[in-house]
């Protein structure tokens, strides 16, 4: 692992990522020029790059290089920014603001907007799929996992409960569910992915790992709709209170605001017994985990 204290380590790989994304998206003015400006906007100069941050760190732990890192962190985070962008849409979440910018079918055009989610989605496939980054099998099974974690049975799959779920009033299991599905399996992909990248895990390890993956990622979204109704506009750079305005059920509706903060709390130390096997190779997971939970946006 690297030495770098882990404010310094997030910028240094923010930074990282942030030019990789750059070169990895089609030029800006080359055609079609108005759908290539609007990936880029989509895509670059903001974002805390959580998922990019996670599969570095998880690459870490089993040693990959940060080429191959590099690659996987950016189509992972590719099919985030696709997320949002199709999340924000008026069909979704009308949603006017993202990371402090107007959003992409605000700032383009809603057409556009659709388009620049299947550009970037696909784009993701391209990167993963488009250079080695693991043996022939395991990238295979790589590319696999990360069109799993996207599709019904993972991202788009827990936004279609989401949507459905509106002004009604989940259970536990099943608000987990959705949660899990919708936020919780890009992010639990991102670690796994990094960590396929490189020296194999024992199956012991690789169960811990998944174990830390699912937990860290329903984290992931508990803090999200903890700060939905705490935070502000301008430190989330997306409008706050939106969830209740739009009866969306979230943990703080299902169990109040302390009893959310509770969750996420047990959610951290349940992610980081998770760990304890992994000795010193985890430190940046377990910081990633810290900054998960306690994160003010
Ligand atoms: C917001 O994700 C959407 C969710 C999945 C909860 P992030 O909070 O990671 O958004 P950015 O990438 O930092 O803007
Ligand atoms: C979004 O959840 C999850 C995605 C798959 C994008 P939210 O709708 O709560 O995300 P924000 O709060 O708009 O970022
Ligand atoms: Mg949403
Ligand atoms: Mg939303
Ligand atoms: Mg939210």
């Amino acid at each position: 692992m690297s030495s770098l204290g882990i404010a310094h380590w997030m910028a240094d790989t923010q930074a990282r990522i942030e030019a990789a994304l750059s070169l990895f998206l089609p030029a800006s003015g080359s055609i079609p020029a108005r759908l290539h400006d609007a990936m880029r906007y989509a895509t670059l100069g903001g974002g805390k790059r959580i998922r990019p941050l996670l599969v570095c760190a998880a690459g870490e732990l089993t040693g990959a290089t940060p080429e191959r890192l590099d690659r996987i962190a950016c189509a992972v985070e590719l099919i985030h920014a696709y997320s949002l962008v199709h999340d924000d849409l008026p069909c979704m979440d009308n949603d006017v603001l993202r990371r402090g910018r107007p959003t992409c079918h605000v700032e383009f055009d809603e057409a556009t907007a659709l388009l620049v989610g299947d550009s970037l989605q696909t784009l993701a496939f391209e990167l993963l799929a488009g250079e080695p980054v693991a043996e022939p099998l395991r990238q295979i099974e790589m590319i696999a996992l990360l069109a799993r974690a996207s599709g019904s049975r993972g991202m788009a799959g827990g936004q279609a409960i989401d949507l459905a779920a509106v002004g009604t009033m989940l259970t536990q299991p099943e608000l987990e569910l959705m949660h899990a599905l919708k936020t919780g399996a890009l992010i639990r992909a991102a670690i796994l992915l990094g960590a396929l990248a490189g020296q194999p895990l024992g199956v012991d390890e690789r169960g811990n790992l998944d174990r830390f993956a699912k937990r860290a990622g329903l984290m992931f979204q508990v803090v999200d709709d903890i700060l939905d109704c705490t935070a502000s506009t301008a430190t989330l750079g997306k409008t706050a209170g939106k969830d209740d305005a739009a009866a969306k059920p979230t943990y703080v509706r299902l169990l109040g605001l302390e009893a959310a903060r509770d969750y996420a709390e047990e959610l951290r130390a349940d992610s980081l017994a998770a760990l304890a096997i992994f000795g010193g190779r985890a430190t940046r997971l377990t910081e990633l985990a810290d900054f998960i939970c306690h994160r003010q946006f």
